[in-house]
């Protein structure tokens, strides 16, 4: 594990945290109140295309991902109650709609060195697809080759820094 955080959420009733996703990965528990949760496959090319993973984890800022009405048919759908809890995978969208009273969750949040790398090498993608024109190949089907982009974008990192605190 590379980095953790925990939240709690304390929610007012029929809200709705819409579609987005994360760069971290959690386990979200309910304590008071009800939560539907609903997730969908990252790995899925209708949900997220390989270019749009790539384009949303090079953004600086809260990546949102495209929703179509299609989507509904393949969510998975949560549906929390107070002692229950669900996990979403890294990258999974999700969208959260609390019921009829006030919701508290606890939220455990963290990243691995794997997702880090992944992070990365999605990086590496993009700046490939965009600066070059390249369709580089997907991130998570060959563990050497995402680490090697994230060696090269962690390497371009340090020289920046380097460059930088030199001035
Ligand atoms: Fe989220």
């Amino acid at each position: 594990m590379n980095w953790y955080s925990t939240y709690i959420f304390i929610t007012a009733h029929d809200s709705v945290t819409p579609y987005h996703m994360d760069r971290e990965m959690n386990f979200l528990l309910q304590i008071r109140g009800t939560k539907t949760v609903k997730l969908w496959d990252p790995r899925d090319p209708e949900i997220m295309t390989p270019a749009e993973k790539d384009q949303l984890l090079a953004q600086r800022h809260e990546p949102r991902p495209t929703y179509k009405p299609s989507f509904e048919r393949k969510a998975m759908t949560f549906e929390l109650a107070p002692g229950l809890g669900v996990h979403h995978p890294f990258i999974a969208p999700h969208l959260v709609t609390t019921g009829k009273q006030l919701s508290i969750s606890l939220a455990i949040t963290f990243r691995t060195q794997r997702s880090d790398v992944w992070t990365d090498a999605h990086c590496f993608n993009h700046r490939l697809r965009s600066r070059l024109g390249v369709a580089p190949g997907n991130v998570g089907s060959r563990g050497v080759i995402d680490a090697t982009k994230a060696g090269i974008i962690r390497m371009g990192r340090q020289a920046r820094r380097l460059l930088h605190s030199s001035r």
